[in-house]
């Protein structure tokens, strides 16, 4: 059985994300599991709900359900924690903006997740600004293995698989081998140059060079302010969704010659990006949770200086949360 955490779980995002999760979308249809929902102090009614709800779909595989607002005793032993719980930005903020608020959170997460988790417990930050935050929790979690700690890239992946597959009418799943580098942030780089569509190169079955590099690039790394715009509340069942596949990608063997993206710790990264950050790049997983970085996508001019960019944006988040990362 696995143990599963879910922070947030009074937020939009967790709602929907329990029922996919106990239905058995995290990790098939044969593995039970437990589902730990915390929230803060004042959130109980709504999470005796959420509670009430998930016992009423009286799903097979769920095994287990506790709510709970104390991270040390809600994380005790899980083998996965989705850490969403965090302050969603509003319309005309970036994501960064919201580090001074949500940073702090993960500094009491990284500590409970050190103290209670089990010690293989693999971690994936949603809440914004994810990568920092992402950071600041394994900075704060000396005793486990830093490379279990993700922030999710997915949203960005799965974005841009879709606007590559509509502009020319094809199956989303058509479109593979998606890399989205750097930080999940308005500078993140959507490789169109290493993607593949039908098997085929981006770059040769859509010719538009102009629009790849602009109206394509810039929808990706705007479709979470755009879609704040519409809603006035940011992303929510999409957010749900990817972060389901990539679970799903960690503990499901990745189709050979293909990857996906997550951002990860660069320690001793094939790239040579800077120490010490969580910075997305390909991987691939054998199923096992466990993952390797795709080590030699090449980089063309365009894309190395938009990874600088986002480098640079990561460097500098950092240095702003100095104080949180011991
Ligand atoms: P929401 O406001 O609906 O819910 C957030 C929940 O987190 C609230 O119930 C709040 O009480 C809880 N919370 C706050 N601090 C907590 C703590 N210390 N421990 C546990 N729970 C805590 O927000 P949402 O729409 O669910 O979004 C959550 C976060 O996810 C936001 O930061 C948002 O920006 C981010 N997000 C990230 C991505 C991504 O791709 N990485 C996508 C969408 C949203
Ligand atoms: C998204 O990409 O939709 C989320 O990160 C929410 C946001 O603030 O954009």
């Amino acid at each position: 059985m696995k143990r599963v955490v879910i922070t947030g779980a009074g937020g939009q995002i967790a709602y929907s994300l329990f029922f996919r999760a106990a239905y058995g979308d995290l990790f098939g249809k044969h593995e039970p599991l437990a589902l730990y929902l915390c929230d803060i102090p004042g959130t109980e009614a709504v999470l005796e709900g959420v509670a009430m709800e998930l016992e009423d779909c009286a799903f097979p595989l769920l095994k287990e359900i506790r709510i709970g607002t104390n991270p040390y005793e809600m994380f005790r032993e899980v083998d996965l924690a989705l850490l969403v719980g965090a302050k969603p930005r509003g319309p005309g903020m970036e994501r960064g903006d919201l580090l001074k608020d949500n940073g702090k959170i993960f500094v009491e997460q990284g500590r409970a997740l050190n103290e209670s988790a089990s010690k293989g417990v693999k971690v994936i930050v949603v809440g914004n600004p994810c990568n920092t935050n992402c950071l600041i929790a394994l900075k704060n979690a000396p005793n486990l293995p830093r490379k279990n700690f993700h922030a999710m890239m997915r949203l960005d992946q799965n974005r841009a698989a879709a606007q590559l597959a509509k502009k020319i009418g094809v199956e989303v799943e058509k479109v593979t081998c998606m890399t989205i580098w750097g930080n999940h942030s308005a500078t993140q780089v959507p490789d169109f140059t290493n993607a593949l569509i039908e098997g085929k190169p981006v770059e040769e079955v859509i010719t538009d060079k102009h629009w790849l590099q602009g109206e394509f690039l810039e929808t990706v790394q705007r479709r979470g302010a755009q879609i704040i715009e519409a809603r006035g509340k940011s992303s929510a069942a999409s957010a749900a969704s990817a972060l389901i596949d990539a679970v799903h990608s960690l503990f499901t063997p990745t189709p050979e010659g293909s990857w996906f993206s997550t951002a990860v710790y660069t320690e001793g990264n094939p790239y040579g990006i800077e120490d010490h950050l969580i910075f997305g790049f390909p991987c691939r997983s054998k199923g096992d949770g466990d993952y390797e970085i795709i080590a030699d996508l090449p980089w063309n001019f365009f894309i190395k200086e938009k990874i600088a960019i986002t480098q640079k944006e990561l460097i500098s988040e950092r240095e702003c949360v100095q104080e949180l990362l011991q």
